[in-house]
């Protein structure tokens, strides 16, 4: 475990910012930046160690401009118990030596319920960002770590009414909940001018809007042999209709490995096969992308934002927002070239921006937060 915050700010009121995985890195990124300007606040970063390779975590301490993480608790991989016990035992020994005036989790990971129980048990105020989302699929890890997190943490901010809604109908108190919009779109605009100047699709001999991006890791999709390999003939399929860029999610080329099935990807028409990207690269290649192929909530977000064809290979999703008002479409193995051809004839809803996705996300969580420690010191 490491700490490196300097004690002479101390007298500021201590914000402990959870980041564990990928996802998390983009959401705590704006409100760092906000957060630092806001008078007597002193924003703290936990990395809890869920994701440790360089194109997994550091490439977005470097995209983003944030600081080395001010505490590193090192947790690695694991089952679910061990990664979420680890984090537990390891934050909790720092929650009793920092404590911190309000802990803020992110998102629906492992980490995201670990700390939160870690902090809720020691009485510390925690708050969640990106509460309420719901699939209703409780076969996915993420939706036991949404609901737990969100029952017991003290301030809910969700990023869209559907995320009240859910919240209000689980019996949730009203006061605990604040829509405070989508603070991925915070990231986005954040970095959109240095994103917009970059050509990542030229290094793959590509140019923009000529491929479709694909990403995928959900265990439903990548963990069962017999499912991985009709996708990757599906993706095959696709690759003979337009190129694709795949940057592969570590979990998932471990086990496209050790079943063999890379081949079939590696043997397609035109699938670029590509490590995991920075954030920059990854949303350059977005913005120029003719459709999306995934399984991520974080592209389902951003297509939507960007108006950009998000073809979902789920049967459910926890953001219903960017298929009513946005640019996603839930697909199969069976029926996602078909879905392909549309968005190839033009046939493809544009959709729209949904309310409060307006990159100020950040600003209103930092009033919440000043909200609440006034509340809690006076
Ligand atoms: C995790 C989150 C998931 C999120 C995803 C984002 C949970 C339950 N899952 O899934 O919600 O959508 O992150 O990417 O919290 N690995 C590496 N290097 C790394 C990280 C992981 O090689 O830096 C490999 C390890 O073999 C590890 C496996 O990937 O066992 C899975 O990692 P883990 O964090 O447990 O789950 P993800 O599938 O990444
Ligand atoms: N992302 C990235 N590089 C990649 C793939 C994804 O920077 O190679 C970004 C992208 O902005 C996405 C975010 O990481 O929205 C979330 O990642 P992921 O799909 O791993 O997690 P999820 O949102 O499904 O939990």
């Amino acid at each position: 475990m490491k700490f490196i915050k300097e004690s002479f700010k101390y007298p500021m009121k201590k914000i402990h910012l959870i980041a564990a995985a990928r996802p998390n890195f983009m959401k705590i990124a704006p409100l760092y930046h906000e957060l630092v300007q806001r008078k007597g606040i002193d924003p703290v970063i936990v990395h809890t160690g869920q994701h440790y390779d360089l194109n997994m975590s550091d490439v977005f301490f470097k995209d983003f401009d944030l600081p080395e993480p001010h505490i590193h608790l090192n947790v690695g991989s694991g089952t679910h118990a061990e990664q979420t016990g680890h984090v537990m035992m390891a934050y909790e020994k720092v929650l009793m030596e920092e404590k911190p005036d309000l802990v803020v989790v992110v998102g629906d990971v492992n980490s995201t319920i670990a700390a939160t129980l870690a902090a809720v048990k020691l009485g510390i105020k925690t708050a969640h960002l990106e509460a309420g989302l719901r699939s209703f699929d409780r076969t996915m890890p993420e939706e036991i770590n949404r609901i737990v997190t969100d029952s017991i943490a003290d301030f809910l901010w969700t990023p869209s009414v559907d995320g009240d809604e859910n919240l209000i109908k689980a019996g949730i108190a009203k006061e605990k909940v604040t829509c405070v919009g989508n603070i991925m779109i915070d990231s986005l605009e954040m970095l959109r001018s240095k994103i917009e100047n970059l050509n990542i699709s030229g290094s793959f001999g590509l140019s923009r809007g000529s491929y479709g991006l694909v990403t995928l890791h959900r265990p439903s999709n990548v963990d069962t042999p017999e499912i991985l390999e009709k996708l990757c003939t599906a993706l095959s399929a696709i690759s003979l209709k337009i190129p694709l860029i795949f940057p592969v999610h570590p979990r998932t080329l471990a086990q496209l490995k050790e079943t063999g099935l890379e081949s079939i990807l590696q043997m397609a028409n035109d699938i670029h096969l590509t490590d995991p990207l920075g954030y920059k690269d990854f949303m350059n290649l977005v913005m120029g992308s003719r459709l999306l192929i995934t399984d991520s909530g974080g592209v389902q977000e951003e297509t939507t934002y960007l108006g950009i064809p998000c073809l979902t290979l789920r049967s459910n999703t926890e953001r219903p927002i960017t298929i009513t008002q946005g640019t996603n479409l839930l697909c199969s193995h069976e029926n996602i070239s078909r879905r392909v051809d549309h968005v190839l004839e033009g046939t493809f809803s544009k959709g729209r921006k949904p309310a409060l996705w307006d990159g100020h996300t950040a600003s209103r969580v930092a009033d919440c937060i000043q909200r609440v420690l006034s509340r809690e010191s006076g």
